[in-house]
């Protein structure tokens, strides 16, 4: 099928490469002509696992296009998919402005009609008003757009697997023509008949996943709520660490045997220093206001955001237990972007983290494999270090913010012997706080009792 995309940000690129992989004849385009310029010269704008490789093989069959003219990329499509941000307003409110731009565009530019799907996370009832300001800006040309939810479950990091592996897909539909339409975009997937770029032919056995069709309005639904369903585990792993910190037990043990529960579930059980990126964050105070808006009690919401936006108060407190006063104190960050795998810092735990130190008047010196050039443009005058283990030269405290896994594999000892204290902040739960305290450490995690109080003779003196 033709499928145009609106919307070059990760889930736009994501969608159209496996559209393109999947078989599909797809033109992308966005209205930051940049993007498009550094896609056609074969660049990403952003860091994605597997994204470069299925993008390039795509282009070079001309399958995948990249184009700057916003209009021939509405009129290439039989389905266009509007992957344009919602980014958060001042009162928590999703900006839906670039949907209805993106509702403009269609109506002006398309030469006959159209499936429209929204696959934008977006609040209950967009899919409605999109499908009325297509009829009022189209009022004139005699051509009609059905329109459609088709919310994405991806997560940044492992997008193109989650795509191409999905547990399920959600089609929001009015009319038994746009559900035909989308049980055929999706069916390579549902029949597994994809070679998958991902794992080369030995893909992990996984049922074929489900392709559900709902009304739009559920549609919608399903993804706010998934995500906020998500949200509010996250927070409940975090007030089970602080009890656990408090009171002398140790979360990991507790979570792992809550989550053994079938109907509980392992994932998203990890405590830490909150949910970040630019989803869940943004996600559940859309969820609240329209909540709100419903006559809903939010108060669950609520109370797992605040949690969330506490886990920094309750990691600087832990940092100013043990140093005392932070103002010039060189401090280590392990970790700037939102999570592993992503150069993604929007709403990033880290960013809040560095922030707040600045403001303390700490020194930071940071890294992070990917997200270090957009942390830059936010924070210019902090020490960046190409090497991890810079971070802790003459540190008095090493924060781990995000578990990229090779941090693991650090010299750890090297790290203690270069660090003005050999203090570690582990807001992941990354080490093995034992190993750590064996080799010389002082290591506090997330809902663990506290380790030994500072001995004098770990400080070094210079
Ligand atoms: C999230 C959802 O997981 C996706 O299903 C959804 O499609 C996506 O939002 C979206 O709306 O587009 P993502 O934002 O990429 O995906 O990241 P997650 O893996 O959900 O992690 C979000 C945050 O929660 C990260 O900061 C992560 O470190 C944190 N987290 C996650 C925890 O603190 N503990 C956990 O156990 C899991």
């Amino acid at each position: 099928m033709r499928i145009s995309i609106l919307g070059c940000g990760y889930v736009g690129l994501v969608t159209g490469a496996c559209f393109a992989e999947m078989g599909h004849d797809v033109v992308c385009t966005d209205n930051d002509v940049s993007k498009i310029d550094m896609l056609n010269r074969g660049e990403l704008p952003i860091y994605e696992l597997n994204l470069d490789e299925i993008v390039a093989r795509s282009r070079s069959t001309g399958r995948l296009v990249f184009t700057a003219d916003l209009g021939e990329a509405v009129r290439f499509g039989e389905a266009i998919f509007i992957c344009v941000g919602t980014p958060p307003m001042q009162d928590g409110d999703a900006d839906l402005s670039s949907i209805d731009s993106a509702a403009r565009l269609i109506a002006s530019e398309a030469r006959s009609s159209k499936l429209v799907v929204e696959k934008s996370t977006v609040p209950m009832q967009t899919g409605q008003k999109l499908k009325r300001a297509l009829a009022i800006y189209a009022r004139n040309s005699g051509n009609s757009f059905s329109v459609a939810s088709n919310p994405e479950f991806l997560r940044e990091g492992t997008a193109v697997e989650d795509f191409l592996h999905p547990d399920r897909i959600v089609i929001g539909v009015g009319d038994g023509h746009t559900e035909t339409m989308l049980r055929e975009i999706y069916r390579p997937l549902v029949e597994q008949s994809i070679n998958c770029p991902v794992h080369q032919g030995s893909c992990p056995a996984k049922e074929p996943p489900r392709l559900l069709v709902t009304s739009i309005n559920s549609a919608e639904l399903i993804k706010h709520a998934s995500n906020c369903f998500l949200a509010v585990k996250i927070s409940y792993a975090n007030l089970i660490a602080d009890i656990c910190e408090n009171m002398g037990a140790d979360v990991e043990e507790v979570v792992e045997a809550i989550g053994m529960d079938a109907r509980i579930g392992p994932q998203f059980l990890r405590p830490g220093l909150g949910f970040g990126g630019f989803c869940l964050p943004k996600d559940v105070q859309a969820f609240i206001r329209l909540g709100e808006r419903a006559g809903a009690d939010v108060a669950l919401l609520k109370d797992a955001e605040n949690i969330n936006k506490k886990r920094i108060d309750n990691f600087l407190a832990k940092a100013r237990h043990a140093l005392w006063v932070l103002k010039d104190k060189r401090i280590g960050v392990l970790g700037l972007a939102f999570k592993p795998g992503t150069d993604d810092i929007r709403f990033a735990p880290a960013t809040e983290l560095i922030g707040r130190l600045l403001q303390e008047r700490a020194h930071v010196q940071a890294h992070d494999p990917q997200a270090m050039e957009r942390t830059r443009t936010v924070f210019p005058d902090i020490r960046y270090c190409d090497d991890p283990h810079q971070v802790a030269e003459n540190a008095e405290a090493l924060m781990i913010v995000t578990e990229w896994p090779e941090y693991k594999a650090l010299d750890w000892q090297r790290i203690r012997d270069s660090m003005l204290r050999p203090l570690i902040l582990d807001g992941r739960n990354l080490l093995d706080g034992e190993e750590m305290v064996t080799m010389g450490f002082e290591y506090q995690g997330i809902g663990k009792a506290v380790n030994e109080p500072l001995q004098a003779n770990s400080v070094k003196s210079n």
